[in-house]
């Protein structure tokens, strides 16, 4: 494996108060880069000050949207060391973003070593408190200084982080979701599977419209029939109707979350199966009708489990389960965030130490 080089800074920043940090306003005082050439590969490594980068204004991620990013969290456990959730899921899945994007695949290993350096550089600003992390971000941009259209032969992968609390502002209360009925967000055979920008920068219009209205986010149909139940804004999605837990299946045009795939393995230790299926718009309120709604929330590196306590389909308001937490995101949120921060033991070697 390639070695990472560390310079340090000569000048520390504050660290923000963690009661008023929120989500993604603040950021380390390092970050790591790499660079992609054509012909050498992916070389030169190294963990640096955190700062402005030089970029051409011609740069081609600029102008064709050639990027790709991560979201990972690092926290404390018990013990007060350093640890990661899953780093090696978060790499793989960016290697599938690569591979969609014609982006250079990364060596997984040394991507998940350039995280646990930079933890460990940057130790002292996994913040402390209630509901918060030291949220990592991962990316990789397309530097070529040329407007044709055309793979990158020169790229860029870099890795920031930030000390957030909840990416809600009502944190693990149920949030209100608007149910998105013209504009969609990915089809199949298109990139929604995999985490770019331009998925996001497709989801800003519906998501100011809900905004305005005041709901929290959307919920996409599929982009065909606008029919099928696909994701939320930032999240996978589960819904429990009767006795039965369901989320979409992954099909191309949906995200795989590491929570959702967490939050499957962790309900099925407790005997609790999860159908990975198509669900229609149409089946939730029929079962919203028989009074069949038990619980829906939305899972996510950045939003944890995010129950949904109000969706707006057209003129309808469907409250579920009196617009109170569910037993099920309640105990998910409660056995992750309890493996996530080392306070439970961990069963299935999902918690890595960044130290070590
Ligand atoms: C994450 O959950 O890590 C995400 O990437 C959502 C993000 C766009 C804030």
């Amino acid at each position: 494996m390639q070695t990472i080089t560390i310079t340090k800074t000569a000048n520390p920043k504050q660290k923000p108060d963690p009661a008023k940090m929120g989500f993604g306003n603040y950021f380390t005082d390092h970050m790591f880069l790499m660079n992609y050439d054509a012909g050498e590969g992916w070389h030169n490594p190294r963990i640096v000050p955190y700062g402005p980068i030089p970029l051409d204004p011609s740069a081609m991620c600029l102008h064709y949207g050639q990027e790709v990013f991560e979201g990972m969290k690092a926290y404390r456990n018990a013990e007060g060391e350093a640890v990661l959730f899953r780093p090696d899921r978060n790499m793989a899945r960016l290697n599938i973003s690569n591979e969609r994007l014609c982006i250079p695949l990364v060596d997984e290993k040394l991507a998940v070593e350039a995280v646990k350096q930079l933890v460990a550089v940057d130790e002292d600003w996994i913040p402390q408190g209630k509901d918060t992390a030291l949220y990592i971000r991962p990316f990789i941009i397309a530097v070529d200084p040329h407007l044709g259209v055309h793979p990158a032969e020169h790229l860029l992968f870099m890795i920031i982080m930030s000390p957030v609390g909840s990416y809600y502002k009502e944190g693990i209360n149920p949030v209100k979701i608007f149910v998105e009925q013209e504009y969609v967000r990915a089809v199949k055979g298109g990139m929604g599977f995999t985490k770019t920008a331009g998925n996001y920068a497709a989801s800003l219009k519906a998501q100011e419209k809900a905004l305005k209205n005041g709901y929290s986010q959307v919920l996409w149909l599929d982009g065909v029939e606008r029919k099928y139940i696909e994701e939320v804004g930032t999240m996978n999605v589960f819904f429990k109707l009767g006795d039965e837990v369901i989320t979409p299946s992954l099909e191309g045009s949906i995200l795989g979350g590491i929570t959702r795939m967490s939050s499957i393995q962790l309900l099925e230790s407790k005997g609790i199966s999860v159908s990975e299926r198509r669900l229609s718009l149409d089946e939730v309120v029929a079962a919203a009708d028989r009074g069949e709604l038990m619980e829906a929330f939305g899972t996510g590196t950045a939003a944890v489990i995010s129950p949904i306590g109000e969706l707006i389909v057209g003129d309808r308001h469907i409250v579920i389960n009196n617009n109170q937490i569910g037993p099920v995101a309640k105990m998910l949120y409660t056995e992750l965030t309890d493996i996530q921060n080392g306070r439970i033991p961990d069963p299935f070697g999902w918690v890595v130490k960044v130290r070590g």
